[in-house]
């Protein structure tokens, strides 16, 4: 049946068929691969969407046999995705093995290297494998270096059968780290076989922006200095640490989610159109756009970053978060931030000018991720019951979490004999059009792999030119705190008031649209 926005016309896709292959996942005792990445390969698989001849094959130092393995996978399955059908379920974990073995030792990789060999016959995988280092990123090298050494990255001399590594964020925690850890994997593997993995690129909302840019002729001539005031991106969370304290102080959100998450954000927003929808034509371009983005002032930081940490609501029912310093694995005196919002400016012709507002942080009002593009007023108002100041600005919000959808503010007539003017919303949601909810990105990005499809990734130059980027900001909090003071807000809030007041200074606010405020909404 159609769509009411499918207007009859057939469904429009591209996409390469998913070759044989089998999946090796580094770390698969850990937290990542039992929350995310296993519910992603059974949806998958639920959906047909695997190849037909598939495996998977768990790693780590964890000693398990592989009836141990399938079980704690069959618990995460069910976490995660609810009860399953037993048969499916069954069917899915008979492809599920277990190797364990040191990390470092070369001998585990020979001992890998021969269950592999005996997978791909038991499952005639056509010796295509994926490796997946779902690993603390300090072990990133060794574990390449060592899949080297047992001869397993190698690859047929027609490509085929392939071998390719997909590591998992962060890439670096700094630009020197960043070329180090490339200049290590590049000694091991050709550009073509990593896959730096951004699971904001895999959410449908964030690809949709593409089409939704590029496949329509009416957005794109606005789309620049010329027509839009401000473009406001938030990825906002109500859950604090959690149990990854311990990694979080010493990353904190600049790192850990303004680095990668959202600049990806800000590049597919503000990109220029690739020429075609290759995926090093579409890397490059959102690299292109990093490098125009203007360097902050480091002597004027305060004016253009305000970074915050949660401390504990006065009131638990609007936040049950203690004091982030006293979440496990934080330290008590910690100036980590778990705020920063950020003005941006991109020197290049259709952007100068144009402020980017950016905001990211934990243990805030609500769970929402989303891209609110405010364009200009009108030039003048000749409703003489509202003045050109008083007439609300239209507002693109492209809504990337959760009510996936896109909005669209204009101004309206309320009905009645009287001229009253309202603001209302054209309003697309996800849910209601498509009658699902948006795949898991994890599936999206794992297919990518599997088809070979690099579009959705981070190039070695992309993640390079975003830490150059960050690293003066890291530089200037620790030698210069004065510059940018560390901002307690309430668990619970939207954040640091330093945080508006930096915007007022230029004239706007942050959106807080009644949607937005509310009540607490968990993640
Ligand atoms: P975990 O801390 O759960 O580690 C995964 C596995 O690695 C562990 O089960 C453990 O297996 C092994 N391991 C952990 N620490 C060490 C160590 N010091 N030395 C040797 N082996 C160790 O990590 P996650 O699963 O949370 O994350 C994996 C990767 O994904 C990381 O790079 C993380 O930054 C990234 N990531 C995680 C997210 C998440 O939500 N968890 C979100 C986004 C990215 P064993 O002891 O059995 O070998
Ligand atoms: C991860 C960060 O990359 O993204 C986490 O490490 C953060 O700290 C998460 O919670 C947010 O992802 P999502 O998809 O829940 O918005």
């Amino acid at each position: 049946m159609d769509t009411p926005f499918s207007l009859g016309q057939p469904n429009v896709c591209a996409e390469a068929p998913v070759e044989n292959c089998g999946i090796v996942v580094f770390g698969a005792s850990g937290d990542l691969v039992q929350r995310k990445l296993i519910p992603a390969l059974y949806g998958l698989f639920r959906r047909h969407m695997l190849p037909a001849r598939f495996y998977i094959l768990g790693f780590a130092r964890s000693a398990m046999t592989d009836e141990m393995f399938r079980e704690r996978m069959r618990t995460a399955i069910t976490e995660a995705c609810g009860e399953q059908n037993a048969d499916t379920l069954n069917s899915f974990l008979a492809m599920c093995r277990y190797v364990s073995g040191d990390y470092n030792e070369l001998a585990a990789y020979e001992q890998l290297a021969t269950r592999c060999s005996v997978c791909d016959m038991d499952f005639d995988s056509s010796g295509n494998r994926l490796f997946y280092l779902a690993l603390p990123p300090e072990l990133h090298p060794v574990v390449v270096e060592r899949l080297s050494e047992a001869g397993m990255t190698g690859e047929g001399h027609d490509g085929r059968p392939w071998a390719r590594v997909v590591f998992e964020k962060p890439f670096g925690h700094d630009l020197a780290s960043a070329v180090t850890l490339d200049n290590r994997l590049s000694r091991a593997l050709e550009p073509h076989q990593i896959f730096r993995m951004d699971h904001y690129l895999g959410k449908e909302t964030v690809q949709s922006i593409l089409m939704f840019r590029f496949a329509n002729a009416i957005f794109e001539p606005l789309w620049n200095r010329r027509y839009i005031d401000h473009v406001q991106i938030t990825a906002a969370e109500s859950i604090g640490v959690e149990h990854r304290g311990g990694y979080y102080d010493h990353a904190g959100c600049l790192r850990d989610m303004f680095q990668n998450h959202m600049l990806q954000m800000l590049a597919i927003t503000a990109m220029e159109p690739p020429t075609s929808f290759q995926a090093e034509q579409v890397r490059e371009e959102r690299t292109k756009l990093m490098r125009s983005i203007r360097p902050w002032p480091v002597d004027e930081l305060g004016d253009w970053i305000v970074r915050g940490q949660y401390a504990a609501s006065q009131d638990a029912a609007i936040s049950p978060l203690p004091d982030y310093r006293q979440e496990a694995g934080v330290a008590g005196d910690s100036a980590t931030e778990t705020y920063v919002a950020a003005r941006m400016l991109i020197d290049n012709w259709r952007w100068q000018g144009v402020p980017f507002l950016l905001r990211s942080g934990k243990g805030l009002r609500r769970k929402v991720s989303e891209i609110a593009v405010t364009f200009k007023r009108v030039p003048h108002s000749m409703f003489g019951m509202t003045s050109k100041t008083q007439m609300p600005a239209n507002v693109l919000v492209l809504k990337i979490q959760p009510d996936e959808g896109i909005d669209l503010t204009i101004q309206t007539k309320q009905p009645g004999p009287k001229s009253c003017m309202s603001s209302m919303a054209l309003s697309f949601k996800y849910q209601e059009v498509f009658g699902i909810t948006p795949p898991n990105a994890y599936e999206r990005l794992l297919l990518d792999c599997m088809q070979g499809d690099r579009t959705l990734f981070w190039s070695r130059e992309g993640v390079e030119v975003a830490w150059q980027l960050i690293d003066p900001v890291l530089a200037a909090w620790t030698e210069r705190p004065d510059l940018c003071p560390l901002f307690p807000y309430p668990a619970g809030s939207w954040g640091p008031e330093a945080a508006d007041r930096m915007l007022a200074a230029t004239g706007r606010r942050w959106r807080r649209p009644p949607e937005m405020a509310g009540t607490r909404i968990t993640d």
